[in-house]
């Protein structure tokens, strides 16, 4: 397809089908595992949640989130990965064959392919500033939660690590740089609640050996790492009962 007539969806997609094809969504488990765990145990995950994984790759925190929330007293536990790379999704299907509760969805943040009120928690790992429109993603991750559900939003790109910043010109598609207070009041102008936001620091070693393309050295890299990444922690108010001085018409 010639590039000028590429929406800003189909340019992640066509970007995001090469990382796909060149092994990338399975290495990312690698790079964000650290962070994602130590996320996951902050989400409280319960037997016989709902969860969205948002931007989900190759899957394999959807499997993560699928495990802790699968059968149990409470019920059987669903988890859907929604990614706008189709071959993303492929490769996310293929290596979930033994899961009964995860359905991996095509589709885009832009235009959350899911019915509103529906999900207890949603989980993002490093994908949020890449969605052309950020104001609107937020309005559908707000549709699709469920009343005081939870949502989770892990972003190694931002302004308040500066170690970051050296990947904006490295990458082939456009992303949003903002900094955590930024990325706070854009959360509470989608009136959002509980707005916290947190850095989550990846304390895995880096060996004098390992080779990096993202860092002008491993310096930079381990600096990266111990500056942490930006969690984004939110929920949906409660709209049936309103906080006094809402009014619902
Ligand atoms: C850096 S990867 C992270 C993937 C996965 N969460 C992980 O940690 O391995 C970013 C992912 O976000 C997806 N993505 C980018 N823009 C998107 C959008 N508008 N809607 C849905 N997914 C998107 C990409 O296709 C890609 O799989």
């Amino acid at each position: 397809m010639p590039e000028k007539s590429q929406t800003p969806d189909e340019k992640l997609q066509h970007e995001f089908n090469r990382w796909a094809q060149e092994g990338e969504g399975e290495k990312m488990e690698r790079h964000h595992l650290n962070i994602t765990e130590k996320t996951i145990r902050l989400m409280d995950l319960r037997p016989g949640e709902r969860v969205l994984d948002l931007g989900c790759g190759s899957g394999w925190a959807t499997r993560l989130l699928a495990r802790l929330v699968a059968d149990g007293p409470e019920g059987f536990g669903q988890v859907v990965g929604v990614d706008v790379s189709d071959e993303m999704i492929r490769q996310a299907r293929a290596a979930s064959k033994d899961f009964e509760n995860i359905l991996y969805v095509w589709g885009s943040a832009q235009q959350i392919p899911w019915e509103e009120n529906f999900f207890d928690k949603v989980l993002s790992v490093e994908s949020f500033y890449y969605y052309p429109d950020q104001d609107r993603a937020l309005a559908e991750l707000f549709r699709v939660l469920a009343p005081r559900g939870r949502m989770f939003i892990l972003i190694n790109l931002y302004k308040d690590n500066p170690y970051s910043l050296q990947w904006v010109d490295k990458l082939k598609v456009p992303v949003h740089v903002r900094s955590s207070v930024e990325y706070v009041e854009l959360l509470k102008k989608h009136a959002f609640e509980n707005v916290e936001a947190r850095q989550i620091p990846d304390d895995t070693p880096t060996p004098d050996d390992y080779e990096t393309k993202s860092f002008r050295n491993l310096d930079d890299l381990r600096a990266f790492k111990k500056t942490g990444a930006l969690l984004l922690m939110a929920s949906k108010p409660d709209l049936r009962t309103p906080a006094p001085g809402y009014t619902i018409y």
